[in-house]
């Protein structure tokens, strides 16, 4: 697979925040990309960088081999970008606000027609050209926010928390359309706040945090990991008795914390110890009353990496 976007050493500042700090990544033609981190991470900065709406300190930047300030305006026109805050015109009908931006990239006359009607039937709003955006739901804007942006059929489309708050038909309408782009030939870069999306949906991540690339590969690849480790968590009351200490007389016990109803143990995969670690909890007058096995998830590979849960 060719590299649609190289990215070396980018960085930028806000006054004394630095927001981006000299990452290095690749993007490849075709694939669709989970861009995740915590907020505040520089998601959102960078994904505008490379939509060429925000400038950068330092770096480079190749758009399909070129470097983008070489040739803004035709790289522009392979560049559809899904912004995090809607940008759609409440007071002007679905059909006009994806003319609107279409015609940004210099499409005319019956090409223009075309191409905006293809793009409502793509995200499922043809049947309400003529509604107001104020009319819609969350959902219903979050489509059109994507409509407008690929009505130019770029290469590359970039989308920026595209499901945020919505409800679950029009997420899943959002889902499959992405997948459906991915088919149709476009590279997809994509960020979100749900880890599930990223499951279903990323051919490859990149997580972010504090501006800075901390890992970077194949779901599987990231989950490995954590592959040899398994979590217990044990719903159980007077866990005030409990001290981690009290564990790690425990083959295979790596990390222990105990919380008001619940005690998660974090062991070796290969160790059985389930016994012992109840045997300590009831021997402290611990009541049981569930357990959970968690094996390697990508939610976990993110927790471990940034100390953070990806909604939060
Ligand atoms: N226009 C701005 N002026 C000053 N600081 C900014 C500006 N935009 C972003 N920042 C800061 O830069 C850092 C990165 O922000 P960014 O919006 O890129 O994060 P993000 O990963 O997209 O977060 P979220 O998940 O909340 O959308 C944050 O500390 C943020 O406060
Ligand atoms: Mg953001």
């Amino acid at each position: 697979m060719e590299n649609i976007i190289e990215v070396k050493n980018l960085k930028k500042s806000y006054k004394n925040l630095t927001a981006v700090n000299e990452i290095s990544f690749c993007v490849k033609e075709g694939e669709i990309l989970g861009f995740l981190g915590p907020n505040g991470a520089g998601k959102s900065t960078t994904i505008n960088i490379l939509s060429t709406a925000l400038k950068y300190d330092s770096g480079e930047i190749n758009f399909m081999g070129r470097p983008i300030k070489a040739d803004m305006i035709n790289i522009k026109k392979n560049i559809g970008i899904v912004p995090q805050d809607l940008a759609i015109y409440e007071d002007v009908s679905a059909e006009k606000n994806v003319k609107f931006f279409a015609s940004l990239y210099s499409l005319k006359g019956e090409t223009l027609k075309e191409k905006t009607k293809q793009a409502l039937e793509f995200v499922g709003l043809y049947d309400r050209k003529d509604d107001k955006p104020k009319t819609f739901s969350g959902g219903m804007k979050r489509r059109l926010n994507i409509a407008c942006a690929i009505a130019h059929n770029p290469k590359l489309i970039i989308m920026d928390e595209p499901t945020v708050g919505i409800d679950p038909q029009s997420r899943n309408h959002i889902l499959t359309s992405i997948k459906k782009l991915q088919k149709m030939g476009a590279t997809i870069i994509y960020t979100t706040h749900y880890m599930e999306e990223v499951e279903e949906i990323s051919d490859r991540i990149i997580i972010m945090d504090h501006g800075n690339i901390i890992a970077e590969g194949t779901k599987e690849k990231l989950k490995e990991a954590i592959e040899d480790e398994k979590v217990y968590v044990i719903a159980a009351t007077n866990t005030d008795n409990l001290k981690n200490t009290d564990f790690f007389q425990i083959e295979g016990v790596k990390k222990v914390t105990i919380s008001k109803n619940s005690v998660e143990v974090i062991c070796l995969n290969t160790v059985e110890n389930l016994d012992k670690i109840i045997i300590t909890m009831i021997n402290k007058n611990c009541k049981v009353s569930n357990i959970t096995t968690n094996t390697a998830s990508l939610e976990r590979v993110f927790l471990n990496l940034t100390g953070k849960s990806l909604r939060d």
